[in-house]
């Protein structure tokens, strides 16, 4: 038997987290006072079908209805070995028509062996609009002896004739903390041995998920022979290990272009520039949220949208590995980028009058003269869209962050492209893609933080 189904909790009190909807429904068995629709609603492997059966067992275990079912009457016994004949579980995605519901209603008549007959509904958002319709008429007046459980993964496409007359739950995703937490506890019930490290990788990648997370350990568990480490989790995922970027990241900061591009030809040696992209991103993401001695919470926020830039690069092209250095040489750059009050006094040009003093101004193209003696400025107007009208240089931004920057560059900008002023525009991303991208990282920010308030 896979993991997945050995662990399925058999009692209300096994239930990882859903904790409002168990007590709910513990609460509705001890009073007897039973719900004969209800809805179980949210993402796949987070324990719609389980708590479903739970129910059941609960309704029909001879000394119930009952949250805590006896385990050793008849149909207790039944339930655990899966028998129950009273529990009647019908996949709505291949039984969506009409003719299936049809003989739902005919079955519902007869009477159950044990107290009720519990129809659950997997996938119900599947059933065809007739299907529906069907449904709607026994749920408008259904046997005293019956109750309907649908559950589904998209709640939004049942008809809302049906939602009112089911009583609905929402179901949470599983915090990456509860899934580590569970996995644990089966391996040492398996005596599998697995790493901190190996465990957060697997959660991380199930996305709340529980029978995902059960899967992969079980994955990893076979293939590794029970030791599975951070190593092995990291090739079988495609997972770049933390400590590699850590390393990455060093050089970065350093400014270190050559360190850079060995540390990443490296891990380009393992895994695809996709993974590597990607996951420079999910770790830059967990960096946001601790607390690092060597750069701030706005550098690090630039970071990422580097990074960002780079995954949105290296996908679909035929040449990432190019991509790869150009955004690495970027990042390289952008410690000066953001000091650049620093640089700009190692330089002696802290005001445009004394940026005249310096060798700034030359014949070359003014770019050619921010690459040279500003770096990071350049970098920064170079990843923005810019033109000079009217004797004034504009620059569209997408990034309040890197508005600011080109805004504290104005006065060199003005002297290296001999203009009257510098205007810099926050506009729309160019890209709605990476907009949701960044929204969605703020939102699982704003998520992780509530998680830590008591
Ligand atoms: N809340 C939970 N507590 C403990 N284990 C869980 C929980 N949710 C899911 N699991 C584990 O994941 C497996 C699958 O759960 P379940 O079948 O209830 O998911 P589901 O929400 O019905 O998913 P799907 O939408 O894919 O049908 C269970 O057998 C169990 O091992
Ligand atoms: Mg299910
Ligand atoms: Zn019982």
């Amino acid at each position: 038997m896979s993991l997945a189904n050995k662990y399925r909790p058999k009692d209300f009190s096994e239930v990882v987290g859903q904790e409002f909807v168990v007590r709910v429904l513990a609460r509705a068995l001890d009073k007897k006072e039973i719900p004969q629709a209800l809805l179980f609603a949210g993402p796949r492997g987070i324990g719609k079908t389980t708590l479903a059966r739970l129910f059941a067992k609960g309704l029909n275990c001879e000394l119930g209805p009952t949250s805590k079912p006896c385990n050793s009457c008849k149909f207790c016994m039944d339930f655990n070995e899966g028998k129950a004949t009273d529990i009647i579980e019908i996949d709505a995605a291949s039984n969506r028509g009409i003719e299936n519901v049809r003989e739902i209603q005919k079955d519902a008549r007869f009477l159950p062996s044990s107290r009720y007959k519990v129809y659950i509904i997997d996938e119900a958002h599947m059933l065809t609009n007739e299907a529906f319709n069907s449904l709607l008429k026994i749920l408008e007046e259904p046997p005293k002896h019956v109750v309907f459980i649908l559950a589904t993964t998209e709640p939004n496409k049942i008809p809302a004739t049906i939602l009112s007359r089911l009583q609905k739950f929402n179901l949470k995703p599983h915090p990456k903390h509860a899934i580590i937490q569970r996995l644990k506890h089966v391996c040492k019930l398996e005596g599998i041995y697995a790493t901190e490290e190996a465990l957060s990788m697997i959660a991380e990648r199930a996305e709340g998920s529980m029978r995902d997370a059960l899967i992969l350990l079980e994955q990893a568990s076979i293939f590794s022979d029970k030791n599975v480490d951070e190593f092995y989790v990291s090739k079988m995922l495609g997972v770049v290990p933390r400590e590699r970027f850590s390393n990455l990241l060093e050089y970065i900061v350093r400014g270190d272009f050559k360190g850079a591009m060995q540390s990443v030809e490296e891990i380009l040696g393992e895994f695809s520039p996709q993974e590597f992209a990607g996951g420079f991103v999910k770790f830059l993401e967990n960096l946001l949220l601790e607390k690092t001695e060597n750069l701030s919470f706005e550098e690090k926020t630039i970071l990422l949208r580097m990074a960002l830039d780079m995954e949105f690069h290296v996908r679909d092209t035929f040449s990432p590995r190019s991509w790869i250095t150009y955004d690495i040489a970027r990042m390289c750059s952008f410690k000066r980028v953001v000091n650049i009050d620093e640089i700009s006094s190692l330089l002696g040009v802290q005001k445009s009058e004394e940026v005249k003093k310096t060798n700034v101004i030359t014949e070359d193209p003014p770019i050619d003269i921010l690459r040279r003696n500003f770096p990071g400025l350049s970098a920064y107007l170079e990843s923005s869209r810019y033109e000079i009208v009217n004797g004034s240089l504009k620059i569209y931004v997408g990034d309040k962050v890197i508005k600011e920057k080109l805004e504290n560059g104005s006065e060199i900008l003005k002297e290296v492209f001999k203009v009257e002023g510098v205007e810099v525009i926050l506009e729309r991303l160019e890209n709605e893609e990476m907009e949701r991208k960044i929204r969605d990282i703020f939102s699982q920010i704003k998520r992780d933080w509530e998680e830590t308030q008591p």
